[in-house]
């Protein structure tokens, strides 16, 4: 295949970044994404071009950095799919594609496709974690939580921490992933001692990094990987209102 590449190319935070061509012959079908953007480096490389930054680790699924737009779209045209599973046989021969970061006030441009996301592990740091000691192993046969509670957990633990509800959104609100740290953690026994302080904490961290206001436009949903829903997002704001009114009531 012959693709044509339209990358943003941004020398640093502060350089004001642009477009630049690239064209690609004997592309497999077969290669992924970030395959078919490996060899475009080697070819730079080659002439003694500057490669295109991009993030990349697991290249499974699983670790969330190679989020991309591409052609607009946060981690392409498929649903349910990282840049790192997409596939060129998603695009004709021929085809060019548009390939961008991550646009968003909280993810500043480190360089090219890399964006900063430090927003995020300060969101963690701030409250997705337990401090309850949970001991050694269940006894045999004990079922202390339910399959219906568990599935909800675990489908809020398959947020990878991406970043592409926040890309995907037009006010830049990092509400679907907050609410999926908060989902997983508050469904769960183990969750509850900080179930109320969690949510106010990751929620004054989140404003203070910038992210804009959810409006339930459900972009986010549309666009995530692993298919949170936004069912999360009520969840949060549930137990934010019960949290500010309990902490009103404490004082
Ligand atoms: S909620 Fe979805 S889109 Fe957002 S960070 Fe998690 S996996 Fe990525
Ligand atoms: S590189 Fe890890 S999810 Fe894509």
């Amino acid at each position: 295949m012959k693709i044509n590449l339209k990358i943003w190319r941004q020398d640093g935070p502060k350089d004001s970044g642009k477009m630049v061509d690239y064209a690609l012959d004997n592309v497999s079908p077969d290669m992924s994404f970030l395959e078919m953007l490996d060899v475009l480096n080697e070819q730079l490389v080659g002439k003694n071009e500057e490669p295109v930054a991009f993030d990349h680790d697991c290249r499974e699924g699983i670790c969330g950095s190679c989020g991309l737009m591409i052609n607009g779209q946060a981690h392409g045209p498929h649903r349910l799919t990282t840049t790192c599973q997409l596939h060129m046989r998603s695009f004709k021969d021929g085809d060019t594609i548009f390939v961008e970061p991550w646009r968003a006030q909280a993810f500043p441009i480190i360089k090219d496709l890399m964006v900063d996301r430090d927003s995020f592990d300060a969101i963690i740091q701030s409250g997705g974690f337990i401090s309850v000691n949970t001991g050694s192993a269940p006894d045999a046969n004990e079922i202390p939580v339910s399959t219906d509670v568990s599935d909800e957990a675990m489908n809020a633990a398959e947020c990878i921490g991406c970043g592409a509800c926040v890309a995907s959104c037009k006010n830049a609100s990092a509400m679907l992933f907050v609410s999926a740290k908060v989902s997983h953690m508050g469904t769960l026994p183990q969750g509850q001692p900080e179930r109320m302080k969690r949510v106010q904490k990751m929620v004054q961290t989140m404003d203070e990094a910038g992210f804009g206001n959810c409006t339930n436009t459900s972009a986010c949903e549309v666009e995530c990987p692993k298919g949170i829903s936004v069912t999360n997002i009520a969840k949060l704001n549930a137990d934010y209102l019960r949290s500010t009114v309990a902490s009103e009531v404490d004082a």
